[in-house]
């Protein structure tokens, strides 16, 4: 799932260690390294942590070895193909042991290849399809590294971000990506090749990302950039716009504390300059057009995966309420599969924090396809659905570490908040009404800093609720999508088994499991729905639950029916999804705390999934 290269002057067994540190909130379960020492490789790899493999890097290797080596590649793994073993874990090798590769994807032909190179006689030693790989690249070497990748490469289907050495032609790396993205910072007598930005930061803040079937030789003070036909392309230098500091954890137990923290700050910079008081609407440049091309639009299609989906899901309410254009979400897995009735005036609006999404991605190209309107709504700049949809707003949330999304996701409903808002004007939204509207956005930050300020109290409401091993969320309207996200962010960092419904659905079934003392978290805004909502908690009250209602503040009605709450300020039906969801976030947070999981990195998630 993460990949580091290091050449240069510095130990490679250090930068790569320390690289792969700052890949590990990408989720992965083992890891290892291969470096390039007197004309050999050699390979340290364990299970578990980074930290488990730094370890055993220093019990096996002399010390020599760590200053002695300026050449490696690194991986951390989330597991595919095979368990997480050592056997399975990265770098692997080719038959000779003199050709090492890590490898993100998934090459989806590797038992055709294996069988053929088990015929000519090829040892495998892993499950994986990556040692294929290995194996492929050694097998088409007739000593010219680069030539052999090029060879192997065009035999593979699927997809891979590749870093691969050799023992004899020392002081290079070659990388090559397809699907799975890879980029090259440029230091001084240095070069850092990786799979995210994060690994390359504290080097160089000059990068190049690598497009489809680019495959470059990588050497300590070039790059070389060909196509899979030896012919050269450019790719431009660009300057990383974060600094390291935004990747440390700068004081807080774990990122996604800091992260639900930094929301009031990442909402200001995601709103900042893209409301126009004045006309009532919103100035979003990136989506690129004109007010008669969106009056031609008739749907807006949001597509995304996990936790963007969820915001998707708001956005369709927004967009229906406020534009007035048919709106509906699809599972960016599904899109390409089920031959989706799109055309050149449906908006398709890809929803990713981190841009490089396999399944959202081959929906973007599924809509391009198509000829529809597409758009990307992303937090990494430059990330390859920012690039590919060549149209669409950043988030501006900086960067997100924590594997479970937060800052991503209430960055995402306010930029839809705002698509709504100028789409609405394009249509039936009045001057004032926009002017009302832009207001109401303008004011998230300082809802959401009202909701974290409540951080203590919600810590003692979730001790009580820490627990149990099961939970729903209830919510109606805009706050349904929010009741999802609210589930999925509770089982994804306690393991408590949530379930998000509904208010309404509950009833259709799920109300079966309920019994004596079984949390519901009812998001009982007050909003129109609300009496139907606390008809809804009755009848759960009724078979013995323990609700916990997100209600607006100074509601007393509500108040009443709950055995907790937790206040949210008082704001327009839409909007009030940002405070309640960042009020869910804490509540997870604290309770997964509460049960000491590992917060930042929990178990079988990956941060970014690349493969489908
Ligand atoms: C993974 C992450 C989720 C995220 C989803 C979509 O599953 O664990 O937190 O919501 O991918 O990621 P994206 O980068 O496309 O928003």
């Amino acid at each position: 799932c993460g990949i580091v290269g290091y050449i240069g002057k510095a130990s490679a067994p250090s930068v790569l260690i320390s690289g792969l540190r700052r890949l590990e909130y990408r989720g992965y379960d083992s890891a290892g390294m291969a470096i390039l020492e007197d004309g050999s490789v050699v390979v340290s790899k364990a299970p578990g942590k980074v930290a488990a493999l730094n370890d055993k890097a220093h019990a096996d290797w002399p010390v020599e070895r760590f200053t002695r080596s300026s050449t490696g590649i690194a991986h951390t793994r989330w597991a595919t193909h095979g368990p997480p073993t050592e056997a399975n874990a990265h770098p692997h090798l080719d038959e000779s042991g003199d050709i090492a590769l890590v490898h993100n994807g998934i090459i989806e032909n590797y038992r055709a290849l294996r069988t053929r190179l088990e015929a000519k006689g090829h040892h495998f030693y892993s499950e994986t399809d990556t040692e294929v790989l290995a194996h492929l690249i050694g097998d088409r070497n007739k000593g010219d590294l680069f030539q052999a990748v090029c060879d192997a490469l065009s035999q593979v289907e699927g997809t891979f971000g590749i870093a691969v050495i050799s023992a004899k032609e020392p002081g290079k790396i070659i990388t090559a990506r397809r699907g799975s993205p890879i980029v090259i910072g440029v230091g001084e007598g240095e070069t850092i090749v990786a799979s995210d930005a994060s690994a390359i930061i504290a080097h160089t803040r000059q990068v190049i990302y690598l497009e489809d079937n680019d495959i470059a030789v990588v050497t300590a003070d070039h790059v070389d950039i060909r196509d899979l036909h030896q012919v050269p392309v450019t790719r431009e230098v660009n300057e990383l716009g974060f600094d390291a500091a935004a990747a440390e954890k700068g004081g807080f137990d774990h990122f996604m504390l800091k992260e639900i923290h930094e929301q009031p700050d990442s909402l200001r910079n995601a709103i900042r300059g893209r409301l126009d008081f004045n006309l009532g609407s919103s100035v979003l440049s990136g989506m690129g057009t004109s007010p008669r091309d969106l009056a031609e639009i008739q749907r807006v299609v949001f597509v995304g995966c996990g936790t963007s989906l969820h915001a998707g899901l708001v956005g369709e309410y927004a967009i229906e309420d406020m534009a007035d254009i048919h709106s509906e979400v699809q599972q960016a897995a599904e899109f390409r599969y089920r031959n989706p009735i799109i055309g050149s005036r449906d908006l398709v609006v890809a929803i990713s924090q981190s841009g490089e999404t396999a399944d959202t991605l081959a929906a973007v190209r599924e809509a391009n396809q198509k000829g529809a309107f597409v758009m990307g709504l992303c937090n990494v700049v430059g990330s390859t659905i920012a690039r590919e949809t060549g149209r669409g707003v950043y988030l501006h949330a900086g960067p997100e570490i924590s594997v479970a999304s937060t800052k991503a996701f209430t960055c995402q409903v306010a930029v839809m908040l705002m698509m709504a808002l100028k789409l609405g004007r394009g249509r039936r939204f009045s001057r004032e009404e926009g002017m009302k509207f832009a207001r109401e956005i303008e004011s998230i930050p300082a809802l959401v800093e009202k909701v974290i300020a409540q951080s203590d109290t919600i810590a003692a409401i979730a001790a009580r609720y820490a627990q149990n091993e099961h939970a729903f969320f209830i919510g109606r309207g805009p706050q349904y999508p929010v009741a999802l996200e609210g589930a999925l962010k509770l089982k994804e960092i306690s393991y408590i088994h949530a379930e998000g419904y509904h208010a309404a659905e509950l009833k259709h079934g799920p109300i079966a499991l309920l019994t004596e003392g079984t949390p519901v978290i009812a998001l009982a805004n007050d909003i129109p729905g609300k009496d139907k909502t606390l008809g809804n908690v009755e009848e759960c009250r009724a078979r013995g639950a323990r609700i916990l209602g997100i209600i607006t503040e100074g509601d007393h009605e509500a108040a009443e029916v709950m055995d907790d709450v937790i206040e949210v300020p008082a704001c327009h039906p839409l909007v009030s999804t940002i405070p309640t969801a960042v009020a869910l976030q804490l509540l997870a947070y604290h309770i997964a705390n509460e049960r000491g999981c590992e917060i930042d990195q929990p178990r079988n998630l990956a941060k970014s999934v690349t493969v489908e």
